[in-house]
């Protein structure tokens, strides 16, 4: 039987009006004679208040001895609440006991950590913390999808079962027994750019949505070996095309989440990170900075920082120089541009100076890298010259270098972490905690 969400009747349900309502109970408290149960179906931060009489046929029999986590579903009228913060509360009526929950429900009501939490990965998503996570993850990915939507992008769907090395980084998950059904090795994919850019060299302007794979060794907050990226692409591009829509697009995003979230960010700003809607106000409404890798290193070397990595030309920019960029010198989003050629993909754009490449990394407060993106090679002979020196098998790319020859348009994409966006939007320290399942070194339950 389908009834209004909770969310509902929380903004629209008229005092005076019978309404049937289900879900769980956040908690129970019987007084004499009386019981008020705090429900929840997870459509909303805010539960609905029950107040149950002892007029139920029930009553004795099962109302009062119901705790946290049972299922009810409750006919009964919407009344005016005395209690401050809710505008309603529902007089039952009539009260099923749908599905009850003994003494030892692991979530009585106190504070667990995130930790204790994600051993109950088939519960947590009733607690207030990673229920308003999901909410806030719903309204990303369908905020991403509108925004390429009404840019006139195409969603490609791109394989999760793949043969090429997408990064060329050798960090992939092997399929037991891929050669033999396949006939060739195949793995997990790690991003699906090198499609988007079939995609893109046809159809002009595509985007991916999907799951990646990582086999890297990383026990970090900001790591998965299973998260889902975003990557559009777009021919007839240059970086400074894709830096706009990376700005663009992180704006539009975080303003519908601003926008549609109201009741679970205002949550997060008070219990999990102060300052979290100010922030995403800010990035909203903000340009961002942008400055070369060169600059960047500079800025850092005269930051008179003493930072555990040292601060190279030629190195990569670890978390701990990312963030002093984007949280202290520029106090913004920054999109540092033009990496040294070696420690990126071997896709990428050559500049001029035969030292660096047209890559680009979106930084924020907090996060570090939440963007990572490119102009792509598109002059074959370059390309084909840089996967020599990178050690990659000419065969194994043929139809990538072969775009090259047939019609071939600067083109650039970038690659947004979900979870990471995520996770910047709620203040959730750790990544696993904005996934309904994480997976990372050691740990695949559920
Ligand atoms: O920088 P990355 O590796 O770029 C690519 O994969 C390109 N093919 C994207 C493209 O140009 N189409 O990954 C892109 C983003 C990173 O900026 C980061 O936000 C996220 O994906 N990411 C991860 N998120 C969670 N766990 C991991 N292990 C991640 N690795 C990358
Ligand atoms: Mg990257």
């Amino acid at each position: 039987m389908s009834s209004p969400n909770l969310r509902e009747v929380l903004a629209e349900g008229e005092v005076g009006a019978t309404v049937t309502v289900q879900g769980w109970l956040r908690s129970a408290r019987h007084s004499k004679g009386l019981s008020f149960l705090d429900l929840t179906d997870g459509s909303s931060m805010a539960g609905l208040q029950v107040v149950a009489p002892p007029e139920l046929v029930n009553y004795e029999s099962e109302v009062r001895s119901l705790g946290t986590g049972a299922a009810v579903r409750v006919t009964g009228e919407l009344v005016e609440s005395p209690g401050k913060g809710q505008r309603v509360e529902l007089r039952a009526g009539e009260l099923e006991v749908v599905g009850v929950a003994p003494d030892d429900y692991p979530l009585q009501k106190k504070r667990h950590s995130f930790e204790y939490l994600r051993t109950i990965a088939h519960l947590r998503p009733r607690t207030n913390t990673i229920g308003a996570v999901f909410r806030v993850r719903n309204v990303a990915a369908k905020a991403i999808h509108r925004f390429f939507q009404e840019e006139g992008f195409v969603w490609l769907h791109t394989p999760i079962l793949t043969g090429a090395d997408a990064e060329g980084a050798g960090e992939m998950f092997e399929i037991e027994g891929g050669e033999e059904f396949f006939g060739r090795p195949t793995r997990l994919t790690v991003s699906g750019q090198l499609e988007a850019e079939i995609g893109a060299l046809s159809m002009s302007k595509v985007y991916t949505f999907g799951p990646t794979f990582r086999a890297e060794n990383s026990n970090t907050s900001r790591h998965l070996a299973e998260f889902w990226m975003v990557e559009p692409e777009m021919a007839f591009c240059d970086l400074e095309g894709d830096r706009d829509l990376a700005e663009r697009f992180l704006r539009a995003v975080f303003r519908q989440i601003l926008d549609e979230c109201g009741d679970d960010l205002a949550f997060f700003d008070e219990r999990i990170e102060k300052g979290v809607v100010a922030t995403l106000e800010h990035i909203a409404e903000t340009p961002f900075e942008h400055m070369t890798y060169s600059e960047a290193v500079a800025q850092l070397e005269k930051s008179g920082r003493d930072f555990e990595f040292p601060v190279q030309w030629g190195a990569d920019l670890q978390s701990e120089h990312e963030r002093w960029l984007t949280e202290e010198r520029v106090k913004k989003p920054l999109v540092v541009t033009d990496y040294p050629a070696a420690i990126k993909a071997f896709y990428m754009y050559a500049n001029d100076d035969a030292k660096t490449v047209r890559a680009m990394d979106v930084l924020v407060p907090r996060i570090g890298e939440i963007i990572g993106g490119s102009q792509r090679e598109h002059r074959h002979d370059v390309l084909a010259e840089r996967m020599d020196a990178q050690g990659l098998d000419r065969e194994e790319y043929a139809w990538y270098l072969e775009l090259r020859r047939f019609g071939s348009v600067p083109h650039a994409g970038f690659g947004l972490g979900f979870e990471r966006l995520v996770q910047f939007a709620t203040g959730m320290a750790n990544i696993r905690d904005v996934v309904p399942f994480p997976r990372v070194p050691g740990y695949a339950e559920f």
